[in-house]
């Protein structure tokens, strides 16, 4: 039987990420689930291990360098038991919103190293491996919010534009021949970027939550209000944010940017 692919998944205690390290599991990867909560990813990584899948936890922090390089440094010990990492999904992410003038300095700054400088780090940990083996794929969670603008999100909308652009960037320079690896090594390697509009997940039920305090809606309305947000008219589901995650990480297509919208069908296109 060949071994099986490791995949990092960060953000996994919950959410999307936990659906992602859940429908991966179920391709056969070894999953590593990587959030500040250990409690949540072991129970989690327990759970995929008794369905009988290969998991395991690992605790980081991407607000802190010092985090990224002790978690980077697990991921290595491990590797001659486990293999090398071929999967980076980087999905964690935070969203506080504020109106533009009242963002602090401090909330730009957070917004920035936990959606931006942390996975612009584990891509740079991770990339010359992959470049080294002529394989491996880097999928991006970032959101609508770094294609297009969204009132009271600023921050947001800043961090996730720096990671569309940093991902296009990226995937423009792997298909580029450079001295640290050939041609035919960089052909194996995918940088890919998904941007969901709103998804049903806990990160959406604050803003649900925020919503009904601010204005005195119900919960189904300001569910509602949302959803209405979305081209679909209809919210992502987290699964549907899973599926596309998969089919990117067993893919041999370009690097592509993937929109989805809520509609049944994400669209796909080679990134630029
Ligand atoms: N929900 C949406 O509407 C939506 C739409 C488009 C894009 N997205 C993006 O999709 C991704 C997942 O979102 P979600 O909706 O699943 O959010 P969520 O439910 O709030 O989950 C966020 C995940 O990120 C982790 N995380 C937060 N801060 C972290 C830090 N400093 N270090 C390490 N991990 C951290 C959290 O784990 P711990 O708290 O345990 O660290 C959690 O697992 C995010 O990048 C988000 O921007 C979401």
């Amino acid at each position: 039987m060949a071994p099986r692919e490791r995949a990092l998944v960060t953000g996994a205690s919950r959410g999307i990420g936990a659906d992602i390290a859940r429908r991966l599991a179920r391709s056969d990867y070894h999953v590593v689930l990587a959030a500040r909560n250990l409690g949540a990813t072991q129970a989690l990584a327990e759970e995929l291990r008794a369905a009988g899948a290969s998991a395991s936890a690992l605790t980081v922090d991407l607000s802190k360098p010092d985090s990224i390089a002790s978690a980077l440094e697990s991921l290595r010990r491990a590797e001659a038991q486990e293999g090398p990492v071929s999967c980076l999904i980087n999905n964690a992410g935070i969203a506080v919103s504020s109106p533009l003038l009242r963002t602090s300095d401090e909330s730009v700054r957070r917004h920035m190293e936990v959606n931006f400088h942390g996975p612009r780090h584990l891509i740079e940990a991770l990339l010359p491996g992959m470049l080294e083996r002529g394989s491996g794929r880097i999928v991006n969670i970032a959101s609508s919010a770094g294609l297009i603008g969204y009132p009271y999100v600023s921050a947001y909308c800043a961090s996730k534009h720096a990671l569309v652009g940093y991902c296009r960037a990226a995937a423009a320079e792997i298909g580029v021949p450079s001295k640290e690896a050939s041609k035919s090594e960089q052909a194996g390697v995918r940088v890919h970027v998904v941007c969901p509009h709103y998804v049903d997940s806990p990160m959406l039920a604050e803003s649900i939550a925020r919503l009904m305090e601010k204005t005195g809606r119900s919960a189904e309305q300001a569910r509602s209000f949302f959803a209405a947000q979305n081209p679909s008219g209809k919210l992502v589901g987290p699964e549907q944010v899973a599926e596309v995650v998969a089919d990117l990480c067993s893919g041999d297509g370009v690097s592509q940017i993937v929109e989805l919208d809520g509609a049944p069908t994400p669209v796909f296109r080679p990134i630029s």
